[in-house]
């Protein structure tokens, strides 16, 4: 705004009638606000409270998670109130808007213990065949980027968040996965894994940087000050 109060009148009329056109599509829409207390400003999550991160999700994996909590699919007492009233549309538009924007960049501290993060590190990257554990990354891509739509990311998030997800599966309050595949592959995983290779993973997880090009648009139009 300040760049068009400098402009010459007419060119500014010009510019306003095509902003008007095109509205910012940064700004959330209304039944988003709630969600930042928690997901973040900019949906970066919150990491010492646990709280994932949605940027750079994909919207069908978002807006399939959200129906999750709705139809118990998923068993958390925070989210689904979050989830109930929401119709359609509005998980939609609500999807579509945190795919947006783009995943965030603080990563957690590196591990000092070195025994936990080469435990992490490999389990990350190979598996652990002698328990039947895959590399997360066959499945989750190579840097754990997210294969979208149905595989999400798994680096960018907390490493409590990342821990809490797995013991979901484990015990049966998480049940979401591809329809198709039986909700088969993430339980699987997730009861094979002990105690400490789950903290470990996470902990090794959660300090990765999150590679580019991530799964952001590469559309995000820049303007100079
Ligand atoms: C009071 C805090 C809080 C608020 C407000 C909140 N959430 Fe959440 N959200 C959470 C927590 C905690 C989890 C993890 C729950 C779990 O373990 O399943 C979560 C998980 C999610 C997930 C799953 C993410 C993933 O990676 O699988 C989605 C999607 C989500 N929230 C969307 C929303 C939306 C949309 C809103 C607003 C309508 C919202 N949340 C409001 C705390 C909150
Ligand atoms: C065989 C494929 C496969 C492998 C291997 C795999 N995952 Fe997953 N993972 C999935 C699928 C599919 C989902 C999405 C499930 C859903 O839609 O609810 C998922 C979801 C997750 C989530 C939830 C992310 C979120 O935003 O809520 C976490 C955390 C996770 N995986 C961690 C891991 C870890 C850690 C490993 C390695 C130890 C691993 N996964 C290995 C298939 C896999």
């Amino acid at each position: 705004m300040r760049l068009l109060r400098n402009l010459a009148p007419a060119l500014s009329a010009f510019l306003a009638l095509f902003a008007s056109s095109q509205p910012a599509s940064s700004a959330p829409p209304a039944e988003a606000n709630s969600c930042l207390a928690c997901h973040g400003a900019q949906g970066e999550g919150l990491a010492a409270a646990g709280y994932p991160r949605l940027a750079g999700l994909s919207a069908e994996y978002i807006s399939e998670q959200l129906n999750a909590y709705i139809d118990g699919r998923r068993v958390n007492p925070i989210m689904r109130p979050m989830a109930m009233p929401l119709t359609a549309t509005q998980i939609q538009g609500i999807a579509t808007f945190f795919s947006a924007l783009p995943a965030p960049s603080n990563v957690a501290a590196a591990l000092t213990d070195a025994t936990q993060s080469a435990l992490g590190q490999q389990l990350a990257e190979r598996g652990e065949w002698s328990a039947g554990i895959p590399a997360c990354f066959n499945c989750h891509a190579p840097g754990g980027v997210g294969l979208p739509p149905a595989f999400p990311p798994i680096v960018g998030q907390p490493a409590m968040y990342i821990e809490s997800q797995i013991q979901a599966w484990k015990n049966g309050t998480r049940q979401g996965d591809p329809k198709n595949l039986a909700n088969a592959l993430m339980h699987n995983v997730a009861f094979r894994m002990s105690d400490t290779q789950t903290k470990a993973v996470a902990a090794w997880l959660a300090a990765q940087p999150i590679p580019t090009p991530n799964t952001s648009p590469s559309t995000t139009v820049k303007t100079n000050p």
